[in-house]
């Protein structure tokens, strides 16, 4: 699938991702600024927050209740696209996903 990541300045990064891949290890993988993933993908840092774009809201679902308590405490303000991104897997029905950085 391929992914966007929209930057607070305006940026662009677009990457080709594999089926299983998270979001977080896609973006570090991709060098995108401020999606950290201190925690390596176990829902315990909230540094991989990005807000997903309105029209991709419905297809990669809504938080769970862990990682909805974990985004209370997401650096970034929380908006109700906030997502973890390593909670959401790529797959052939996410092609086109846009993903939105919050600002430093
Ligand atoms: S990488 Fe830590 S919560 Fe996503």
């Amino acid at each position: 699938m391929q992914v966007t990541w929209k930057l607070p300045d305006g940026a662009e990064i677009t990457a080709d991702v594999a089926d299983g891949i998270n979001m977080m290890e896609a973006a570090t993988a991709n060098n995108v600024p401020n999606v950290i993933g201190e925690c390596g993908g176990n829902l315990s840092c909230a540094t991989c927050h990005v807000y997903v774009a309105d029209d991709w809201a419905e297809k990669t679902g809504a938080a769970d209740e862990f990682e909805d308590a974990m985004l209370d405490v997401a650096e970034a303000p929380r908006r109700d696209t906030s997502r973890l991104s390593c909670q959401i897997t790529a797959s052939e029905g996410l092609n086109g996903l846009v993903l939105i950085v919050p600002g430093a």
